[in-house]
């Protein structure tokens, strides 16, 4: 995309407070505030302690993507902010932030669905990597809330095709990390661990569910881990827990690919993208791409530092609306589920 309208965008819904500007899909800075080691202590997120430290780091945050992008609150274009699904007292602190800036500054508002911007962030360019035109695809949406396969059909026009019955696919990695005593995210380490073992070495079960839909189910492959440790300890060695992490994780990932490629047949779409903090996953990573190869279809992934939680995925989500001619305006989601957008 050429340049585009600039806009400065916050990102404050779970455990990263984030700040970015874009002009149009091109980003001049992103900056993340994790705050996942104060979190690791309690073996997941703490919605009060999130609010917290949101509010610590909301303005240092804010100054630095400004510093960072060179540029003065009055030299934008527009604001944007995730205004859901998230934490609330989490949400807040980033809308409460973007609203009072819209007031003393004038600019357009644009509030902006937390999963929509993980859908627009493979096509964000940046110092590294080359912005890539939007066009009509089909995502796998994986993160730590959310597994769904998305029609993604134009900006704002999405219909899940399927989504998880019970756990969200990074929620099943941070469930068997735990039981495991790997900590908080499990994600990461047991994507690392992974890659040392031998993912047959266990044969956990893969719940294909009906194949004319695109559901998802990860609880019982948890319960599965769970059992298999009741019946065999805690793995003893590191070559064993790296197999135990690398059969779970082959189990996760043959489900998401089977499925997305069901879809993708189905609906003929000649692109697919993996977003969402398990997008960072590369044992998913490497079969979608053995997938693309063998049937044929083009495959974008987000580069690993737009995979979790930023705010340039939101920055990049307004601006593709304000070029659309989208109206501003924060809404309340009834259900927080991606169909809700509307143009
Ligand atoms: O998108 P995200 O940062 O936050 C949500 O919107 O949920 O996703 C976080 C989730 C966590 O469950 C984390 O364990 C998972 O993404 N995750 C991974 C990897 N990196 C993060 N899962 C598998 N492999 C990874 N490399
Ligand atoms: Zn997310």
């Amino acid at each position: 995309m050429r340049a585009g309208p600039k806009i400065l965008a916050i990102e404050s819904s779970c455990d990263e407070t984030a700040c970015a500007v874009v002009e149009g899909l091109q980003v001049r800075a992103s900056v993340v505030a994790s705050q996942v080691a104060i979190h690791a202590a309690y073996g997941g997120v703490v919605p009060e302690l999130a609010s917290r430290h949101h509010l610590t780091a909301a303005v240092p945050v804010l100054r630095a993507a400004l510093v960072q992008a060179g540029l003065q609150l009055h030299e934008l274009d527009a604001l944007a902010v995730t205004e859901g699904p998230g934490l609330v007292g989490a949400l807040l602190v980033g809308v409460q932030m973007a609203q009072g800036l819209a007031l003393a500054t004038g600019l357009p508002l644009h509030g902006i669905h937390h999963m929509e911007g993980h859908l627009l962030s493979p096509f964000l360019g940046d110092h590294a990597t080359a912005a890539r035109d939007f066009v009509p695809h089909l995502a796998l949406s994986v993160s730590g809330g959310h597994s769904e396969l998305v029609l993604v059909e134009g900006l704002a026009r999405y219909q899940v095709l399927g989504s998880t019955r019970d756990d969200a696919a990074g929620e099943a990695f941070d469930k068997v990390a735990k039981l495991l005593g790997l900590g908080y995210p499990g994600g990461p380490v047991i994507d690392r661990l992974a890659r040392e073992g031998d993912p047959q070495a266990i044969a956990f079960p893969r719940a294909m569910l009906d194949r004319q839909r695109f559901e998802f189910s990860f609880s019982g492959l948890k319960t599965a881990v769970a059992v298999h440790l009741q019946q065999h300890g805690q793995p003893s060695s590191r070559a064993a827990l790296a197999d135990l992490c690398a059969s779970f994780q082959a189990a996760v990932v043959d489900v998401l690919v089977m499925k997305a490629r069901l879809a993708r047949r189905k609906f003929g779409c000649v692109a697919m993208t993996i977003v969402g903090g398990v997008s960072a996953n590369h044992g998913l990573r490497e079969a979608m791409a053995a997938a693309a190869r063998q049937d044929g279809f083009e495959l974008w992934t987000p580069e690993l530092r737009y995979c979790g939680d930023n705010a340039a995925m939101i920055a990049a989500a307004a601006a593709l609306r304000v070029q659309a001619g989208l109206a501003p305006g924060v809404r309340v989601f009834a259900s927080g589920a991606i169909d809700e957008v509307r143009r």
